[in-house]
């Protein structure tokens, strides 16, 4: 018998290694390359093809039925494993979305107001209800605004109760209270009545300790019109402080100091920690001291427009963050702009 023709021989060996190399495969992209290999056009299956007819004419019709055969083979087994392949990989998709119901949910984490952006908006409801409107006015004020107009000239020993930052613009501050917004509120307004509170960050160059930070915020009031009393302003601070800590709490005014009141005072309220009875909190006075408040000076009136002779106006002004530590009994005024969370989050 004759020897088998080389071709032959070759394309029976390419089918046995094509179908190892087959059964290695077991991903999409290794599939690809294979069909590249031994099914696309520089295959040994299809150069056989196209070798046909440079083949002796009695082997050429066995070269063709025999290369037909073994690509019918691979074309087959290639399909074959297109679909375990597809399978598996659905599978393993299938697997890695798996999804648990019966786990416990995760509680998402969410955000809460900041303490003194809860007790400025009680304080906004409480004198909203009595028709107080919130005005906004500048943190870097003038000297100017800061003291001049507030009946504080240069060299009044006054300017000794507000250390002050200068910014670099020569005759500029940052705003050391929220007084210098009535000036602005009332130059806004004159000859109209007013009834505003100014609240807003205010600055002052201190020692930084316990009780006494170098930003804090005041909630400045004033009311403005003709007719309006001393006895006008105790009935609306006594108002709002019995709606801030309880409708039977006691208050009382000592006479102070102001350059832009007079008459002024302070209000103090009974100590709601051991009820008026003296405790560390009130340092066993049983009185704490929450605001100071005062008649518009008539220089400062004027200064705003108003004719002294014809209106009369009270101010007061509060430090919420004093309100907040007396509230919840917070010991230290650092927490407030220390921004730890675990202080934080409690309110
Ligand atoms: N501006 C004063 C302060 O900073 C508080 C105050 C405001 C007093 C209005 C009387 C009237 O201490």
């Amino acid at each position: 018998m004759a020897e088998k023709p080389q071709i032959l021989a070759e394309l029976e060996q390419e089918q046995v290694n094509a179908l190892a190399g087959l059964s290695m495969v077991q991903e999409e992209e290794a599939l690809q390359v294979w069909k590249r290999e031994y099914l696309g056009k520089s295959s040994k299956v299809m150069l056989a093809f196209s070798s046909i007819g440079q083949q002796p004419k009695e082997i050429r019709p066995l070269v063709g039925q025999v290369a037909n055969q073994v690509k019918q083979a691979l074309e087959a087994a290639m399909d074959a494993c297109a679909v375990t392949v597809h399978e598996a990989a659905l599978a393993h998709k299938l697997a890695s979305e798996k999804l648990d119901i019966t786990l416990p949910g995760r509680r998402p984490v969410s955000g809460g107001l900041h303490v003194q952006t809860s007790v400025l908006r009680r304080i906004y409801d409480i004198f909203a209800e009595m028709g107080f409107q919130v005005y906004r006015s500048c943190d870097v004020e003038s000297d100017e605004y800061n003291f001049e107009l507030l009946n504080i000239p240069a060299h009044h020993p006054a300017r000794d109760m507000w250390d002050t930052f200068h910014v670099a613009s020569p005759g500029m501050v940052l705003r050391t209270h929220t007084s210098p917004g009535q000036i602005r509120a009332m130059r806004q307004y004159c000859p109209e009545p007013i009834r505003v509170i100014l609240p807003g960050m205010c600055y002052r160059y201190e020692q930084i300790s316990a009780r006494s930070e170098i930003q804090f915020h005041q909630v400045e009031v004033l009311a403005v019109g003709k007719n309006i009393t001393f006895s006008d302003m105790k009935g609306t601070l006594n108002g709002f402080v019995r709606r801030l800590f309880n409708a039977d709490v006691r208050t009382r005014l000592r006479p102070s100091y102001f350059p832009f009141t007079e008459p002024s005072a302070e209000m103090d309220v009974e100590c709601f920690v051991c009820g008026g009875k003296g405790c560390p909190v009130c340092k066993g006075s049983g009185w704490l001291e929450i605001m100071g408040c005062g008649m518009v000076h008539p220089t400062v009136l004027l200064n705003g427009g108003y004719d002294p002779e014809i209106y009369s106006g009270f101010a007061a002004g509060m430090g919420p963050e004093r309100i907040s530590m007396l509230l919840h009994k917070i010991e230290d005024i650092r927490y407030f702009w220390g921004n730890d969370v675990r202080f934080l989050e409690q309110f």
